[in-house]
């Protein structure tokens, strides 16, 4: 053996452990680690895929790169309560999906109460505005009480507001029978289950600054002068390569709701590679968009960066491969793009 070699191995070893002990390791960092060093949710959406045994990959690199997750489906209301009757609750998927987010330290928001794509038949049974009040509180209140502390973000309504000129609230809302309070009494309901619990409204297409956008900054403004206990704005980020962060004035947007003393997360990113070019040409706008929406969000003091699932396998949008590991669950290069910008970002 030669000692010098030797020797000259142990100091590059020594220096290279005292400077970057996960590299020095053969390690390294993920995103999770990266992130929770700045105090920033990340992670992603979390489906039955999870518990798949034949494919130990989804799991495995969900626990591995994501401090938060959401689930997909199954604490939506109609995975919940096809029954009006609280006694027929079911919580079986989300309790599973709670305890695994515990047992790997992640933080899980909940998502989503009120949201009118997700009502079960029973709710359009009802017609009459004291009896829908009733059952918004009913439910709220049950499932809030049921995750208790187990779930401190909720988002509490979801896509309340119109794509239609002018962005009033859309009109096929079933909630909207409890009057035109509806919104605000979600949240109270939910605050009065779980007053420790950061509550949402979340939305699409208000990523940038546009009508819809306004109209939700008119509503959440409207809810804080009313005393509503309203804690955080989701911009759930469902885009495409053709977004441009900087175009749509996004950085703005966001501060408006900051400046509002508001939490501002973005709640499900996804951004599908469209348009012409190589493969590799769109890859690499994929990954420019998915780091500009991370720096951007770092800008504003973000609290969250949630995308919508994990691989380009599961997602609902499969077809625009818009997530950052393949179908394969190698890491596409919106995976370094990430990375880096939590490496470097205000640094
Ligand atoms: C989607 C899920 O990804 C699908 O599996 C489901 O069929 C429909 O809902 N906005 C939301 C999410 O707030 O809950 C939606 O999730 C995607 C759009």
């Amino acid at each position: 053996m030669n000692h010098q070699k030797s020797r000259l191995g142990l100091a590059v070893l020594a220096l290279s452990l005292s400077v970057t002990p996960a590299l020095a390791s053969g390690q390294a960092p993920s995103l999770r680690t990266l992130a929770s060093a700045r105090g920033l949710l990340l992670g992603g959406a979390i489906s039955g895929e999870l518990f798949n045994a034949d494919n130990p990959d989804e799991a495995a690199t969900i626990n591995r790169e994501y401090n938060a997750v959401v689930a997909e489906n199954a604490m939506k209301m109609r995975a919940i309560a096809n029954s009006p009757d609280p006694d027929n609750y079911l919580f079986a998927t989300a309790d599973a999906m709670v305890a695994s987010a515990q047992k790997n330290g992640q933080t899980v928001r909940g998502h989503t109460l009120i949201w009118h794509d997700s009502a079960p038949a029973w709710v359009y049974e009802i017609q009459e505005k004291t009896a829908m009040r009733a059952a918004m509180t009913q439910y709220i209140t049950t499932v809030v009480k049921h995750f208790g502390n187990r779930i401190n973000i909720w988002d509490v309504v979801n896509e309340a507001i119109s794509d239609g000129p002018g962005n009033p609230l859309r009109n096929n809302n079933p909630f909207a029978v409890a009057g035109p309070d509806f919104i605000a009494l979600a949240f109270r309901m939910a605050h009065a289950a779980n007053p420790a619990a950061r509550l949402c409204y979340n939305d699409y297409s208000v990523e940038g600054l546009n009508g819809k956008s306004n109209a939700m900054y008119a509503l959440v403004k409207g809810l804080l002068a009313d005393g509503v206990p309203i804690h955080g704005v989701g911009f759930q980020s469902h885009l495409d390569t053709n977004f441009s962060v900087r175009d749509s004035g996004m950085q703005a947007n966001l501060q408006r709701f900051r400046d509002l003393g508001l939490d501002v997360q973005l709640t499900e990113v996804d951004v599908q590679m469209v348009g012409s070019g190589s493969e590799k040409e769109k890859l690499a706008r994929q990954a420019q968009v998915y780091g500009e929406l991370l720096s951007t969000c770092l800008a504003v003091k973000c609290s969250a960066f949630m995308m919508w699932g994990v691989s380009d396998l599961t997602s609902w949008r499969a077809g625009g491969k818009p997530l950052i590991f393949d179908g394969d669950y190698v890491k596409k290069p919106a995976y370094g793009a990430l990375i880096k910008v939590l490496q470097t970002a205000g640094k």
